[in-house]
């Protein structure tokens, strides 16, 4: 159990107005946790502080190296006024292995979840409640050593900061349009694809930019070696509907081990929807678009929850999905997930976690 010190703000933010569009990751709340860890001495000094700057060396390991680790979580209010996050356990988990991947220390799983509930009861009143708002919670650690060799770094920041948000894409529930990417790479066996870290992120910028210059909201990525295998989208997980079977591609170390991937899977086998998770080849998938056998397709992410997905751009071809709307079981999955995190729909699995 982490033994939290508390410096509270003496000078609260107004919080944004009930109709304020909530825009990702642009408002932060007043409090922010924050944890030391040295080589030999272990994780010390927890605190919740105000939110604000942190100083650091500017040669500080994680300007350099990227060696940093960061989480995606949410937090919401229920109707009947209780908090809950939804399985911060499986990002506890997924945290620790992506650290150990990254050499950075492992962080006791209840330490994480109470470091995040402790700044979440501090700043509950931050929690949105308007329909499709939440709470984002970015825990996240970096190296901090003042050093420019390339080494495992001794000392390190654990940090949590929230954030009130609103839909993750500019299109909201709106179906986007994503590119199949070519040219580039995100990641590659063996690699970090599979650790939630920097590095993969400005690995998906330069294809970033060329999709969005051709209007698409995002790149789905192939495989980094035969460039030939559907992996995900970076900012969520990618789910197809191919003649009634939902399928998702299996992890094989460079896809991303989404929470809410695999909350959508267990969700829609408890449906009876067959689910395979497998490898899906762009070939495949061009097919299936071609001959209309590709009857929808979404993405999942805690940023994203369900994203439809209502055109997808391979080479010089374009396919619409479905009727370019929201497919049904992209709703039905949407107002499930949603409705088990906000207290609507009764947890039978025992996902959510109740802030007290
Ligand atoms: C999340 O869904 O929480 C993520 O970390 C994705 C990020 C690109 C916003």
């Amino acid at each position: 159990m982490l033994n939290i010190r508390y410096e509270l703000t003496k000078n609260p933010k107004a919080k944004p107005a009930a109709d304020d569009p909530l825009r990702f990751g642009t408002i932060f709340t007043d409090h922010m946790f924050v944890m030391n860890y040295e080589t030999g001495k272990g994780w010390f000094d927890a605190r919740i502080v105000p939110y604000g700057e942190i100083s650091l060396d500017p040669s500080a390991m994680v300007f350099h190296y990227g060696q940093e680790m960061f989480e995606g979580m949410k937090a919401y209010r229920t109707e009947d006024n209780r908090v809950l996050l939804f399985r911060p356990y499986k990002n506890a988990e997924r945290a620790n292995n992506s650290n150990k991947r990254l050499c950075m220390p492992q962080i006791p799983e209840e330490d994480f979840v109470e470091a995040c509930k402790a700044v979440v009861k501090v700043d509950q009143d931050w929690i949105p409640t308007k329909p499709g708002t939440s709470l984002y919670i970015r825990p996240f650690m970096i190296a901090t050593d003042p050093f420019l060799g390339v080494r495992v770094s001794d000392t390190y920041l654990f940090i949590v900061i929230l954030s009130p948000v609103g839909p993750y894409y500019a299109e909201g529930l709106n179906p986007v349009k994503i590119w199949i990417e070519d040219e580039y790479v995100r990641a590659v066996k063996g690699g970090i694809g599979e650790a939630k870290t920097g590095g993969n992120y400005v690995a998906s910028l330069a294809a970033q930019v060329k999709a969005h210059d051709e209007g698409y909201s995002q790149v789905l990525w192939l495989d980094g070696r035969e460039r030939k295998y559907i992996e995900e989208v970076g900012a969520m997980n990618i789910f197809f509907k191919i003649n009634g079977t939902i399928v998702t591609p299996m992890l094989n170390g460079s896809i991303l081990p989404g929470v809410t991937r695999n909350s959508v899977i267990e969700v829609c086998k408890s449906w009876g929807l067959p689910v395979e998770e497998r490898r899906i080849s762009v070939d495949e998938l061009v097919e299936a678009g071609r001959t209309g056998a590709l009857e929808e397709c979404f993405g999942s992410g805690t940023a994203a929850v369900i994203s439809p997905v209502s055109h997808l751009r391979f080479e010089n071809e374009v396919f619409k999905i479905g009727d370019g709307g929201i497919g049904p079981v992209s709703q039905k999955l949407y107002d499930t997930i949603t409705g088990i995190q906000l207290g609507k729909i009764a947890d039978d699995r025992n996902w959510t976690v109740e802030v007290k």
